[in-house]
């Protein structure tokens, strides 16, 4: 257990898993040998944050907008995506891990719907973490679809609050992201999180994801313990890296 070993650690850390093609082209392999070492590498990262005592954690392994990517390699993630769902199911239920799919999911193949519809019931008691995997996932539709929703709803015009709004989106009842990372060295959210973030910590490397590794965490996570979160206000609140609330 790492847990106690950095202090403050955020309650939840999201991740833009970047740079699978450039991992590849460097070692002279196709871009979906990339991003299957990509796959294999959020085993071991949802392992060693479990192992901080990470409570929430969320995954970005494909965007709305990455459907205009070559057919052979959208079908690729879509095939990883079955691979990962089958084995993280397996490793949450040992660990006690709840799994959840953020994104347009109604927009996916029926057969996959279905496990992940499987996936989010087998695990819904597992209360040691919250892993989410962010797949279709776009932070504009995200926020079209939650005001799509509140009208269909007839909510009135007074009701609609941050509280409420944060109750339409695919995060509903997750706690904003303390800690966004990028791997892959591109400074931008590419449309992730767009609501969430808004006042999360950013953490850019130029590690590749697939070799995004326990070091590489380890440099993460201190980089966040030192970081002063103001909120607006004049000094840090609630102690280094946690919001006390309004
Ligand atoms: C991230 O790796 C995975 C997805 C976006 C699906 P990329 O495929 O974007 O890798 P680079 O940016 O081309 O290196
Ligand atoms: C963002 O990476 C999406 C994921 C990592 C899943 P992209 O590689 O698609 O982002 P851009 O195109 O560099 O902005
Ligand atoms: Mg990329």
């Amino acid at each position: 257990m790492r847990e106690g070993k950095i202090s403050p650690l955020p309650k939840h850390i999201a991740i833009i898993m970047d740079g699978n093609g450039r991992w590849a082209r460097g070692q002279g392999l196709s871009r979906l040998a990339g991003h299957r070492a990509g796959a294999d590498n959020i085993h071991r990262v949802v392992e060693w944050l479990h192992e901080y005592g990470i409570k929430y954690l969320t995954l970005w392994a494909f965007s709305t907008d990455n459907w205009i990517r070559p057919r052979r390699e959208v079908f690729g993630l879509l095939r990883l995506l079955n691979e990962v769902i089958d084995r993280e199911v397996t490793s949450c239920l040992e660990n006690g891990i709840r799994l959840l799919i953020l994104g347009q999911i109604d927009e996916l193949s029926q057969r996959l719907q279905s496990k992940i519809k499987r996936a989010i019931r087998l695990t819904r008691n597992g209360s040691r973490m919250v892993l989410c995997i962010a797949f279709n996932y776009g932070g504009r539709n995200e926020i079209l679809d939650a005001v799509r929703k509140i009208i269909k709803d007839r909510v009135p015009a007074e009701g609609v609050d941050e509280a409420l709004f944060n109750d339409y989106l695919y995060t509903a009842g997750l706690p904003e992201p303390d800690l966004v990372i990028r791997t892959g060295g591109e400074m931008r959210l590419s449309n992730f999180l767009t609501w969430q973030a808004a006042y999360s910590e950013y953490y850019f490397t130029p590690t590749l994801w697939p070799d995004f590794d326990e070091a590489e965490i380890e440099k993460a996570l201190l980089d966040y313990s030192q970081r002063e979160r103001r909120f607006g206000g004049l000094r840090a609140r609630g102690g280094k890296g946690t919001r006390s609330g309004p």
